[in-house]
């Protein structure tokens, strides 16, 4: 089927605009850019990580051992490292997720062949006679080495469900005192580490209306404040409250307004965060192995968070209409019914395809045009669990196709928005309840001193799309390159015996004085750099 067939018109402006184009430039698109236009800073953190105590996510995925014969930093695993070196990842959630709410942070410290091993709050989702027994080998030392190593601003949830403030307040004090005031600090530098952590981003709980404490709205106003007020300031805090399961079909709203009407008259929180999980699980669609339908249905469901992040937004506004709280999408990510796991014990994990690929591109251009809202966004998670960029076992380690558009969208990190017209008219699409509509083309640019960013993602299954990207203000191109991330096969996917089917290959650009051409393969994401005189 051609795309002019596929494509349903969405609106007539939408046909106006495609058919000039058509006309005028023999491409089936148009978009216009306004380099000179700059707008909202793109967070660098939007592009952030979550790892958690949960299957094989910390223990095989992050951390080795020390004795391990897979190379490592003592005990990190040395390519987990490397890589995300690699993609600039600017922070790192941590402990959860759910096991926050039951860790108790000096599990985690001391000599490590005398720490407890303590109950993980995921041993109910193991396979029968298997065990989660938390061996406290990572803790709060190993966690922030790991950042360092990798050059990330670390990200700690606290435990709100089944801690106290004062809990909360001292493993602040141990991470952030300098060496010789306190005598937690003291304490820190006898296990090793003089310097302050320096830890800003604080998560106060996790999902406080699920496993974090099956709180009310007004029930976890009071905790946050109650957990915040005596916080230990040796370094500015930036606090994040729970915010509502965005997924939800209702969209969580009640959460969101019942906690800012609990927190009328107190500070509010620097961040609020929102799960969005494009959730499969109570269908029957599968991670490996699906029909075009099933491609179509997991990028509609995806690009719901648009209308998630919008509504949310509005009603924060009702309470803060000065802006004090930014949003902070902490967990987000394509989540599949259980049973595609890399092995039984490692729950929760789950084959990424191009489809995942695609979703990634999608969510990110999202959050890059909702810039003035989001501060910071955390894929869930890195490694070994649902939405990963890494599959790891044992000496065996993957880079997923989600790894490569990480990589590819680093460059928009700290960029300021450039503005954006995407005529491109809506897909009309099979999908499992019969037909819908996608964006036809998803975008967002950014720029840098002189160089332009712009990503560029085809959803379409059946065709190619010949884009023209024409600069408008003035602006000149110098040079252009482009990358793409492609495959024929809509399930093509990276394994440990063939790790590289999924990644970015060059792509063709025509350079003109104000305008680039290219033309995106079906299904997948590009990236195209342009340097402006
Ligand atoms: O990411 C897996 C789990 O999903 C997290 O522990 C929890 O916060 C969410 O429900």
């Amino acid at each position: 089927m051609n795309r002019r067939k596929f494509l349903q018109v969405g609106t007539s402006l939408a046909i106006g605009a495609l058919a000039r184009t058509r006309l005028a430039f023999g491409a089936d698109a148009e978009i216009v850019l306004s380099p000179g236009e700059p707008g909202e800073l793109i967070s660098p953190h939007v592009y952030g990580h979550f790892i958690e105590h949960l299957g094989g996510v910390i223990y095989d995925g992050v951390w080795v051992g020390p004795s391990s014969r897979i190379p490592n930093v003592g005990g990190i695993r040395k390519q987990f490292v490397e890589d995300m070196k690699r993609i600039g990842a600017p922070n790192l959630r941590w402990p959860g997720g759910c096991f926050a709410d039951g860790y108790h942070w000096r599990d985690g410290i001391g000599k490590a062949s005398s720490r407890p091993r303590t109950y993980n709050f995921w041993q109910r989702r193991m396979p029968a006679g298997k065990d989660a027994t938390e061996t406290n080998q990572f803790g709060i030392h190993e966690f922030i080495r790991l950042c360092r190593l990798m050059g990330a601003e670390p990200y700690v949830a606290a435990n709100v469900g089944s801690g106290t403030p004062s809990e909360f307040h001292d493993w602040v004090s141990y991470c952030n005192a300098p060496a010789g005031t306190l005598s937690l600090a003291d304490e820190r530098a006898a296990n090793g580490d003089p310097e302050p952590f320096g830890i800003r981003y604080w998560g106060v709980g996790n999902e406080s209306w699920g496993c974090g404490g099956m709180m009310r709205p007004e029930e976890y106003a009071a905790k946050y404040r109650q957990f915040v007020t005596q916080f230990p300031s040796y370094k500015e805090p930036f606090l994040i409250a729970t915010g509502p399961r965005g997924h939800s079909a209702d969209g969580d709203m009640g959460w969101t307004t019942g906690f800012f009407e609990g927190m009328r008259g107190f500070d509010p929180p620097n961040g609020f965060s929102i799960h969005f999980y494009t959730d499969l699980r109570p269908t029957a669609l599968k991670a490996a192995d699906f029909s075009q339908p099933e491609w179509y249905e997991v990028l509609l469901r995806g690009v719901r968070i648009d209308k998630v992040i919008e509504s949310h937004w509005q009603e924060m506004g009702k309470f803060d209409p000065k802006r004090r709280t930014k949003l902070v999408v902490d967990e987000w990510g394509v989540w599949y019914k259980p049973g595609e796991e890399l092995a039984p014990t490692y729950i929760l994990s789950q084959p990424i395809t191009l489809r995942d690929a695609v979703h990634t591109g999608l969510t990110f251009d999202i959050f890059n045009r909702h810039a003035e809202k989001i501060v910071m966004a955390n894929v869930a998670q890195t490694v070994n669990c649902i939405h990963s960029l890494f599959l790891a076992q044992d000496a065996q380690f993957v880079r997923t196709p989600v790894y490569h558009v990480f990589e590819m969208y680093r460059s928009h990190m700290g960029g300021r928005q450039v503005p954006i017209s995407n005529p491109v008219a809506e897909l009309n699409v099979p999908v499992l309840a019969g037909q819908a509509r996608l964006p036809g083309l998803s975008a967002s640019a950014s720029i840098r001193e002189r160089s332009l960013t712009v990503t560029l993602t085809n959803p379409s299954t059946q065709s190619p799309l010949r884009t023209r990207l024409r600069l408008v203000g003035g602006a000149r191109t110098k040079d252009a390159r482009a990358r793409v991330i492609a495959h024929e096969d809509m399930r093509a996917t990276n394994t440990f015996a063939n790790p590289e089917q999924v990644k970015p290959v060059p792509l063709a650009v025509n350079v003109g004085a104000d305008a680039l051409e290219l033309t995106l393969p079906k299904q997948s994401v590009a990236l195209v750099q342009c340097d402006l005189s």
